[in-house]
């Protein structure tokens, strides 16, 4: 109606620069309006994003009643572990190195507690969950990664370190199955001297 109107020269044309300069408040702006001064909503209580996950604390916290499970609540496949070796290659490796050794360039240049080996046997031991702990809430001197990382990629990183920390003298040759044992030992006699 409004267009035919306009067509028919009833109203004035729609000057559009007055919607951009109509009063408005923006993001950070301050407001008289509101109690707080500002102008931006605190979410109310108890808001969540469309997306979150709740009442599994043992996905979403690594946790059962305050514990860390000693399971990946996930199931894990060779696409989700590659998954995990890319985001750990991006983001863990640049403190830890690529070989969860700790050498890095990172920790080369670093004064402070450097990032540690994630190869010790206390690391090792480290249940899943307390992995997925750390890299969601941080620890000590390394931040969270709970932003960068969905839950899932979590857990899909988590599970590419314990396969990075078998793969790093964590296992027995004879504990590998029978195909896998004789290709370590053919790719050991090529590589030795
Ligand atoms: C910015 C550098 C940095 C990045 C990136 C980083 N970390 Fe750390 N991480 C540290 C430091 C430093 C510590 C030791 C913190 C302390 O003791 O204060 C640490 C500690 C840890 C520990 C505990 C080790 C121990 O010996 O107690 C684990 C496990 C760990 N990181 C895993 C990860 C994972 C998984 C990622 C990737 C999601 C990651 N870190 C990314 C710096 C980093």
């Amino acid at each position: 109606v409004l267009l035919l109107a306009g067509c028919q020269g009833v109203l004035p044309p729609i000057d559009w620069q007055q919607m951009n300069e109509q009063p408005k408040l923006m993001p950070y702006d301050p407001s008289s309006f509101f109690f707080d001064g500002r102008a931006m909503r605190p979410l109310p209580d108890g808001s969540v994003p469309r997306d979150a996950v709740l009442g599994r604390p043992a996905l979403t916290e690594g946790t059962v009643d305050g514990k860390p499970v000693t399971a990946i609540p996930i199931a894990l496949d060779r696409a989700r572990l590659e998954k995990g070796r890319a985001r750990f290659e991006v983001i863990c490796a640049a403190c830890h190195g690529l070989d969860g050794s700790g050498e890095s360039a990172v920790a080369m240049a670093m004064q402070l507690r450097k990032p540690p080996s994630l190869l010790t046997d206390e690391n090792r031991a480290k249940p899943p969950g307390r992995v997925f702990q750390i890299a969601s809430d941080g620890y000590g001197l390394m931040p969270s990664y709970r932003a960068v990382l969905p839950v899932e990629e979590r857990w899909e990183v988590v599970g590419y370190l314990k396969v990075l920390q078998l793969s790093r003298g964590g296992v027995r040759l004879d504990a590998l199955p029978p195909a896998t044992r004789a290709a370590a030992l053919r790719a050991l006699a090529e590589t030795s001297p």
